[in-house]
């Protein structure tokens, strides 16, 4: 009993007497055994009764429950592709599109401040308050999407929760829990992704909220995995130009309120994306920036796996590239990416995921070797790297005009010349490499060494490559003006 009534006084006492005499000096030689005793004893194996908290628990419930758009879909819905014909067809178009594209300008006249000194420049507004910032002036927040631009973006984040919602129940409702079991998820592991999909819930409601009542409703979908493996691949990817996706327009929108909110609900499918590589036994995060997209690529990853949408669904005004395959995808399910055979996803269409039905003998699956194992965990280490620099890269593209999307009933596009250029867009870089063409829609490449800092790699993690006719410079805040030179948008299995 009194073991477990640690009051916070004795704790302080106990952590100033454990306080640590100063450390060796330096990193090297770790050795902390004098820093603490280790606990003795058997580990607890009888659970209860705990002690009570004293006077410190009431009966209480929440004071409202603000409803979510969308009921908890968790048993098998419908799925499969569309066969049906569009009864519209193409991007939303405004009634005046004032130019072909975004001319450059030079930079804003009044973004001069620079601060040398670390001191205050300005007047403050009140104590304690720098002078500055965007909805620091006492303004009612506004939480509620503010332009076009706003609207478009928001509603391709909506038709982005919504599917995540549907897949990750999905996957559960398919897949037997021998299936799990089978690539190393437990129980706790499928309650995790369970919680996921609820979380998706809360996310659309939040993103409806934003838009009004033309926000989209939930689609049906058609997916490429046949495999709990190729479930997560697939999550992971997905995820991935969800997260990517998000960090590309966050910035740019008019609504700061809206922005502020979206952060939350996008730090918690960073989370997720993460999740799924541990659940794939990749390294977690091979990167040390997240990156971001323009909105028509996430559109472009997203539509394939949209099937259709209910009448009336409010429609998207970005594009849909052609589709850029990586012939020699790295496998995540090879302990040597080297002898992955070409093609070898489960079907065509752009973030399909590797295949997960190789022989047993090539496959990391099941290995309990250090360097080589791939099945879940917090962290790996790959012996052989699923991609590195100097690799060439083999691709293949498809021609515009192929129908794509919810009842296709989008187009794909591009308004590029002939392909020239690699764009390798991850972390906080785009790096161009020269494609060399092989034949009317193939052509190769090699893996670019950039880094973003000195001992960072640029080219790692899920992440995306465009053929694109020119070279232009861009940075992370002006990357959408590479869409008018874009011809093909694929994604990268790097690492
Ligand atoms: C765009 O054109 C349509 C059809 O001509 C018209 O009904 C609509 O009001 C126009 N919208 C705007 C914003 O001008
Ligand atoms: C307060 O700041 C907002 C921008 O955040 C601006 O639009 C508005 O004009 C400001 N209001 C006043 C009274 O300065
Ligand atoms: C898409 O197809 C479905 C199924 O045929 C149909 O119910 C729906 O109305 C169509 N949606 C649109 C936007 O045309
Ligand atoms: C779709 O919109 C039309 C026109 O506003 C309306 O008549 C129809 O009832 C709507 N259909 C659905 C399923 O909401
Ligand atoms: C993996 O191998 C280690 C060392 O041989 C062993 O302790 C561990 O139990 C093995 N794990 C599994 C899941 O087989
Ligand atoms: C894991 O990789 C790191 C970095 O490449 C290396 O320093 C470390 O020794 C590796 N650990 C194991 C257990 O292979
Ligand atoms: C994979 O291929 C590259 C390029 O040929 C080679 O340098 C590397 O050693 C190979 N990896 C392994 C593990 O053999
Ligand atoms: C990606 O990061 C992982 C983990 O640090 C590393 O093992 C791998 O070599 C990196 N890949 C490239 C292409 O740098
Ligand atoms: C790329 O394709 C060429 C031609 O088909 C082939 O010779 C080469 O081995 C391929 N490269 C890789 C890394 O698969
Ligand atoms: C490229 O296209 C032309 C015209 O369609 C065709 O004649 C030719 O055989 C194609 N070449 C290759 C390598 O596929
Ligand atoms: C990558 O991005 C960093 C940060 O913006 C920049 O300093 C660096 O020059 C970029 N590297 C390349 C190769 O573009
Ligand atoms: C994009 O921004 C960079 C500065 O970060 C600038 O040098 C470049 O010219 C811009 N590109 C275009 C096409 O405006």
């Amino acid at each position: 009993m009194f073991s477990k009534t640690v009051y916070a006084s004795a704790l302080l006492s106990a952590l100033a007497a454990a306080a640590p005499a100063p450390q060796v000096p330096g990193y090297s030689n770790g050795d902390a055994s004098g820093l603490s005793t280790p606990p003795t004893g058997a580990p607890a194996t009888v659970f209860g009764p705990d002690s009570q908290v004293p006077e410190k628990a009431i009966a209480t419930s929440a004071p409202t429950l603000p409803p979510r758009r969308s009921s908890i879909l968790d048993g098998p819905t419908s799925h499969g592709p569309f066969s049906g014909t569009p009864t519209t067809t193409g991007a939303v178009t405004a009634n005046t599109t004032l130019a072909q594209m975004i001319a450059p300008l030079p930079p804003n006249p009044t973004a001069t401040y620079y601060n040398a000194q670390g001191v205050l420049l300005n007047p403050a507004p009140a104590p304690y308050t720098p002078n500055g910032g965007l909805g620091t002036n006492g303004t009612e927040p506004r939480y509620l999407v503010n332009s076009d631009f706003d609207f478009e973006s928001i509603a391709l984040g909506l038709y982005q929760e919504w599917i995540e919602l549907d897949l990750f129940n999905n996957g559960l409702a398919i897949f037997s829990d021998d299936d799990f079991l089978e690539a190393g998820l437990t129980a706790e592991d499928r309650s995790y992704i369970a919680f996921m999909a609820v979380q998706e819930s809360g996310h659309a409601t939040l993103l409806s909220n934003m838009l009004g009542e033309a926000a989209p409703p939930q689609c049906t979908y058609d997916y490429p995995f046949r495999t709990v493996r190729e479930f997560i691949d697939f999550n992971q990817k997905l995820t991935r130009w969800g997260e990517s996706g998000v960090w590309g327009f966050i910035n740019h929108l008019d609504s700061r309120e809206v922005g502020q909110l979206l952060s939350q609900s996008i730090a918690t499918e960073a989370r997720q994306q993460m999740s799924f590589r541990q659940m794939l036994g990749l390294h977690p995060m091979p990167v040390w920036f997240e990156t971001g997209i323009p909105q028509s690529w996430a559109w472009t990853y997203l539509a394939p796996y949209i099937s259709s949408c209910p009448e009336n669904t409010t429609r998207l005004a970005w594009q849909n590239f052609p589709v850029l395959h990586v012939v020699n995808q790295p496998n995540p399910n090879r302990f040597s990416p080297n002898d992955t055979k070409p093609n070898e996803v489960v079907g065509n269409r752009v973030a399909d995921p590797s295949d997960s039905l190789i022989p047993a003998d090539e496959s990391c699956v099941n290995l309990n070797v250090t360097g080589y194992a791939c099945g879940p965990a917090i962290a790996h280490n790959r012996s052989e790297p699923l991609s590195f620099p100097g690799k060439q890269v083999n691709f293949t593209w498809d021609a515009p005009g192929q129908a794509v999307g919810p009842n296709n009933s989008y187009v794909t596009s591009t308004s590029a010349g002939t392909p020239a250029f690699v764009a390798w867009v991850s972390q906080l870089n785009l790096t161009y490499t020269p494609l060399t063409i092989t034949g009317n829609n193939s052509g190769f490449t090699y893996q670019p060494a950039s880094v973003v800092y000195q001992g960072d790699p640029a080219a790692n993690d899920t992440m995306f490559v465009a053929l694109t006719d020119a070279d232009i410079f861009l940075t992370p805040f002006n990357l959408s003006m590479i869409n008018p030179h874009v011809a093909a948008l694929g994604l990268y299995q790097a690492g």
